[in-house]
């Protein structure tokens, strides 16, 4: 079934009950439905070189936000918060950065990597526009908020370290992007609904995510991502999407589908706690690898030049 055509439901999909852990299920079975035809005649080998927000990376695989990693390990010379930051800095591509105290953040985006600083939905407002601050004098490219972490199992705005997240109204969206001359990124919008505000309060990016199933009975993000596309004004908003992006084939479904880049959480965990920077590298490098192989068997010469209608969905 060509691209524009797809359900808007899988018929094979699992029965699943709404649990975290079952999103994946869905995100993996979303993404094992999607098959590609192949256009080799004339194709050759492509350049992953990525643009975003004015810079130039390697590729457009990112380093997604995988918070406070430096509390999970026994050895206390490991800091994977920072290895993940080197790691990006070696591969050269985006880092993101979540839910740190301000020394770590500052220590993290000292290590030189490229910074996408995600500040959570605080009830203190005043906390995130501290955060926003902070993110500028680290030289981070560009700041955000992970809107879909508000709510927390217990029907409640969630807590996290003691710090209550609140609500986020289209005009608060609209103060925190316009407080700051960074291009500003609501992370977590699984709707049209959400990138149409996300567009009107002055964001320059969005994530399509679900924070890896945040919301019980998430749909998986690529599902919806082909409407977000074509809702949004593509000149002045980067489309990002992530959600159990396990390998360099997942992501060339995601960008033949038109996003931007993709963010990598899981795919670089283990890596990253067991093996740190160097292992991460590796990865990303198999990763791109792979990428590359798909986009050699599609025709696709470089990051522009990706076609949603090689993608069929069986
Ligand atoms: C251990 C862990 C910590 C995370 N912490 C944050 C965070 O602080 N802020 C945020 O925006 N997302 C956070 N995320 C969500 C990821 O950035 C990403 O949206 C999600 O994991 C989906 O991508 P994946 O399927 O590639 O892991 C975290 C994910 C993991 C696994």
């Amino acid at each position: 079934m060509p691209v524009d055509h797809w359900p808007g439901k899988p018929g094979t999909i699992p029965v699943t009950s709404g649990r975290a852990d079952d999103a994946n299920v869905h995100n993996r079975n979303y993404l094992d439905h999607l098959l590609v035809e192949m256009r080799l005649i004339d194709s050759v080998k492509p350049d992953l070189t990525t643009t975003l927000f004015g810079h130039q990376y390697t590729s457009p695989l990112t380093l997604a936000a995988v918070s406070h990693l430096n509390q999970v390990l026994d050895d206390p010379q490991r800091q994977p918060m920072q290895e993940k930051a080197r790691a990006a800095k070696q591969l050269n591509v985006l880092n993101w950065v979540g839910m740190e105290d301000d020394p770590t953040f500052t220590d993290i985006a000292k290590q030189g990597a490229d910074t996408v600083r995600i500040i959570k939905p605080f009830a203190d407002h005043q906390r995130i526009l501290h955060e926003i601050k902070i993110a500028e004098e680290q030289g981070a490219v560009a700041v955000g908020i992970d809107i879909d972490h508000v709510a927390g199992a217990d029907g409640n705005y969630d807590v996290v370290d003691g710090l209550s997240m609140g609500p986020i109204t289209e005009e608060d969206l609209t103060t925190y992007a316009h407080s700051t001359k960074l291009p500003f990124v609501a992370k977590g919008v699984l709707s049209v609904q959400d990138a149409k505000k996300a567009q009107a309060a002055g964001c320059a990016g969005i994530v399509v995510s679900h924070h890896h199933g945040r919301v019980p009975f998430g749909m998986p993000p690529l599902q919806i991502l082909p409407d977000i596309l074509k809702a949004v004004d593509r000149r002045t908003m980067t489309v990002f999407v992530d959600g159990s992006l396990m390998t360099g084939y997942d992501a060339y479904k995601a960008l033949a589908m038109g996003t931007d880049a993709v963010l990598i959480g899981r795919g670089i965990l283990k890596e990253l706690l067991d093996d740190g920077e160097d292992a991460v590298v590796d990865k990303v490098k198999q990763m791109n690898q792979q990428l590359s192989q798909l986009m050699i068997y599609t025709g696709v010469k470089d990051m522009q030049s990706f076609d949603p209608t090689v993608l069929h969905y069986e």
